[in-house]
């Protein structure tokens, strides 16, 4: 295992834009998790499975499923899905699912084969606390929940699927919700992660923030 930066924090802090940029500077690969949960979420919702299907369902389906993430691209049985899994729709799933045992035990070492070899930036929700807890750096990025709806909005707006601002701050306020309630691998920050708030912040800003925090 090479030097590992993990960045945790809830949906729309900025962590995919922060890691993509942070793995730039300092020549480092970068593992965007969140991607691998809606892969595979994609692929069980593909599959008629349901949020109240049974673990063992679940296990049994995933049997027949290989996921990867390479230069920045998702792969689910080898077809680049990238696209596919920035709707609505997989991101609501990808919560619900990810809260599913199965799926964490399936994707648990799939992340940490991911993380071999080389150094890498890992951005996910449980990055600093069950993934890579012994990682290199460890950082907590925060935004108001207003700001990250914001955000989300702003992306959405030109894609098939645009939401309202109402829409967006429901869904957010409703992830929120759910990630930090779920009995696996909730939402929280490691005592030994760096706090950084990106409410006013831009991911140049915050980007910069790390190096510093880093001494890099
Ligand atoms: O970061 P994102 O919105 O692409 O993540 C999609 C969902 O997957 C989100 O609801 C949280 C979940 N997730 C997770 O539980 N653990 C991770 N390491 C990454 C994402």
């Amino acid at each position: 295992m090479g030097k590992v930066i993990a960045i945790d924090g809830p949906s729309g802090a900025g962590k995919g834009t922060v890691a993509r940029m942070l793995a730039r500077r300092l020549g480092f690969e970068y593992l965007d998790t969140g991607a691998l949960y809606r892969a595979v979420a994609l692929y069980l919702v593909q599959k008629g499975i349901g949020p109240d299907e049974s673990d063992e369902n679940i296990l049994e389906t995933l049997k027949s499923v290989s996921v990867d993430f390479k230069d920045g691209r998702v792969y689910l049985n080898g077809r680049d899905v990238s696209a596919e899994i920035r709707t609505k729709e997989a991101g609501h799933y990808s919560s619900v699912f990810s809260a599913r045992k199965p799926v964490r035990d399936f994707l648990f070492p799939i992340q940490r084969k991911l993380g071999e070899g080389h150094n890498l930036v890992a951005e996910g929700r449980d990055m600093t606390t069950v993934v890579f807890p012994g990682a290199w750096e460890k950082i907590y990025l925060d935004a108001s929940a207003k700001e990250r709806a914001r955000r989300r909005y702003e992306q959405m707006k030109d894609s098939p699927n645009p939401m309202t601002e109402a829409d967006a701050l429901e869904d957010v306020l409703k992830r929120d919700r759910r990630d930090s309630s779920r009995e696996i691998a909730p939402l929280s920050k490691s005592p030994d992660a760096i706090y950084i708030d990106s409410t006013s912040l831009s991911p140049e800003e915050v980007v910069e923030k790390i190096l510093k925090a880093i001494g890099d």
